[in-house]
């Protein structure tokens, strides 16, 4: 879609990247890095500094005080290590779909199977019958992402609970794809590892990303029990080892700038949120409002991939169908997925030009 957004001069609500950069004083971290001969392998657990920077925050933010951490390239990088490090060929993955697409991958790249929890439109409502039915003997993991790419939702505490006790009663470890942690625009996020009996069967991933907009950085880590951190970091070693230690610093500049940046950053994402949506509705599309992320979901009442697929030549706006990231591609056949981490001139053009739909079919 990014590249049907590039021919097509089309505005890209499709792949979630913001427009700009994160705070300048992140940069000047990362430069001071560059400049100061921080330019050869970093140790294979990450940089000191980024380390004890995101011990710090899971203490400040969550109370959380976990064993050991280890940096990654992105999230994405932890994610794999972590399902390569903890399963075996034939073992299964409890998951809540729709889901971001590099977990069936990671799934398959281990020779396991995932047992997918369908998150239907327009709640995307955990089904706990669901989750409990697909915790069955094999399962090793449950791979949990909330807040969650592509729905919005942000897991509710009861719903979080339900999860927790299936994850003791099956004997399950817990990778909890945090990314989205500080953009919740309603309600909060409650990581998994407060959960009493979990921290100890939690691995949590983030990064540097989304929470910051810079996302082309590719810093991510995870944090946890020492054993489980170890897993990760016995297939790390000879994925990439390790990676971008310039970039490190100024990820552990960017954990250490005051919370009221992240706020600030959060609000003006709700805006664009806020501002996305209205638009949609204006286009008579219907906006499931979302509590967290970068996107939005809308019912376009009619088959989603064709939607997509003329969205760039109708009106200029690139976007995704939803059911691209569904295993039961028949569960949101409706649903479009929007970006809006984008400048608010960009999101106002889109919102405009989404208008010319009203009443055009
Ligand atoms: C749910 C989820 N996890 C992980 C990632 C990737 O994170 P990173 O860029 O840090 O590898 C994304 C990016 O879109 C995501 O949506």
């Amino acid at each position: 879609m990014t590249v049907l957004a590039g021919r097509t001069g089309a505005i890209n609500l499709g792949q979630g990247f913001p427009d700009t950069d994160g705070p300048s004083e992140v940069i000047e971290a990362a430069v001071a890095a560059l400049r100061g001969g921080e330019n050869q392998y970093a140790p294979l657990g990450g940089v000191q500094s980024l380390r004890e920077a995101v011990l710090e925050h899971q203490r400040s933010y969550y109370g959380l005080d976990p064993e050991d951490v280890l940096v990654t390239f992105g999230a994405t990088e932890a994610i794999a290590a972590a399902l390569l490090g903890l399963l075996n060929p034939g073992d299964e993955v409890v998951v809540l779909e729709p889901y971001y697409d590099s977990y069936a991958a990671c799934i398959a790249f281990a020779g396991a199977r995932r047992r997918p929890v369908t998150l239907r439109p327009p709640e995307f409502a955990l089904d706990i019958d669901a989750l409990q039915a697909a915790a069955r003997p094999r399962a090793q993991v449950l791979l949990l992402n909330t807040p969650h790419n592509p729905t919005g939702r942000v897991l509710s505490r009861s719903e979080l609970e339900a999860i927790a006790r299936v994850c003791i009663e099956h004997d399950l470890v817990c990778v909890s794809d945090e990314v989205y942690e500080h953009l919740v625009y309603d309600g909060e996020h409650v990581p998994i590892a407060t959960f009493p009996g979990m921290a100890q069967r939690t691995l949590t991933i983030s990064s540097v990303g989304k929470s910051f907009s810079f996302t082309g950085w590719k810093i991510g880590w995870c944090s946890g029990p020492s054993e489980l951190v170890a897993a990760v970091r016995g297939v790390k070693q000879y994925l990439t080892f390790a990676g971008g230690t310039p970039l490190q610093h100024g990820a552990a500049a960017a954990l250490r700038l005051s919370s009221s940046h992240l706020e600030a950053a959060r609000d003006e994402l709700r805006t664009r949120r806020d501002l996305l949506c209205a638009g949609l509705t204006e286009a008579g599309l219907q906006p499931l409002i979302p509590a967290g992320t970068y996107f939005v979901n809308a019912d376009v009442g009619s088959g989603a991939v064709e939607f997509c697929m003329t969205l760039p030549e109708r009106c200029g706006v690139v976007a995704i169908p939803t059911s691209v990231f569904y295993d039961d591609a028949g569960a949101a056949p409706r649903l479009v997925r929007f970006a809006f981490c984008k400048r608010e001139d960009v999101i106002a053009e889109a919102a405009r030009r989404l208008a010319r739909l009203a009443g055009s079919d």
